[in-house]
């Protein structure tokens, strides 16, 4: 399946994805994602959101920071979601792979729960650094490739008493590329890569590494789901913070 099915099934979700996710109360994107990309971008000029979605982010930055930002996505379902709202970053349609600005235009870049969907990884990181100025700022959100794997979760032990609880990881050096069906007849495309392949095409497209982080759960998500604090330190985030 190409970009263009890969699309449609984003186009075809867009309001499972809104309901889902823009509109409810995730405790890790409110306390965990949106301050840190705060944190790190504030003092930057034109931002740009790639795979932005209906632009929570881009709102959120454009209020706390006073930066200004443009939201790409291939999907115009996607974006029209948040044309509504009253804050509003510059929306334009764009594949990650080839995003129709000219080079050094942005000072700093985040993408956010997007790489982990989207086939030409090493385009699209190409395509990041040639848009931002030298020592611009990439800050790359992504499920965390070896915690969060196709097929893991919370795996129960009946052989003990009471049943134990494990969190499967399942075989995380294969790359794989698969449909999840995220929820009865609802599709998304993923992309499992170790790691080591985003950071090395990270390296091999001439950004500079600075840090890695590792979230652990939010204490409202713990809050809000208690059976989540056996797994608190098994991180769902991997974030990546580099520069050009
Ligand atoms: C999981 S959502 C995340 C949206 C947003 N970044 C956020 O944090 O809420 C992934 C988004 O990436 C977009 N996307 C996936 N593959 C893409 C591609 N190849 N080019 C551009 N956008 C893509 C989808 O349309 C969707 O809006």
């Amino acid at each position: 399946m190409g970009d263009d099915e890969r699309r449609s099934l984003w186009d075809q979700n867009s309001h499972w994805w809104a309901d889902q996710y823009t509109a409810r109360d995730d405790a890790d994107y409110q306390d965990v994602i949106l301050p840190f990309v705060k944190d790190s971008l504030s003092g930057l000029g034109k931002i740009i959101d790639i795979g932005g979605g209906e632009g929570r982010l881009s709102r959120y930055l454009i209020e706390e920071i006073g930066s200004e930002l443009t939201c790409t996505d291939f999907s115009f379902q996607q974006m029209s979601a948040g044309n509504i709202k009253s804050l509003r970053p510059n929306f334009v349609q764009a594949e990650i792979a080839r995003l129709p600005f000219g080079d050094g235009v942005f000072d700093g870049a985040v993408a956010c729960l997007v790489f982990e969907h989207a086939l030409e990884l090493m385009e699209a990181v190409e395509e990041v650094s040639r848009v931002l100025r030298p020592s611009g700022k990439f800050i790359l959100i992504l499920n965390h490739p070896a915690m969060q794997t196709p097929e893991s979760g919370f795996v129960f032990d009946h052989g003990e008493d009471p049943p134990s609880k494990y969190w499967r990881v399942s075989d995380y050096l294969v790359e794989t590329s698969h449909f999840e069906e995220v929820e009865k007849g609802v599709f998304l495309p993923y992309e499992h890569r170790p790691i080591s392949k985003y950071v090395n095409t990270l390296i091999e497209s001439g950004f500079t590494i600075e840090r890695l982080y590792e979230p652990t759960l939010s204490d409202r998500h713990i809050k809000k789901n208690p059976e989540f604090v056996t797994i608190r330190y098994i991180p769902r985030l991997l974030i990546i913070v580099c520069s050009n």
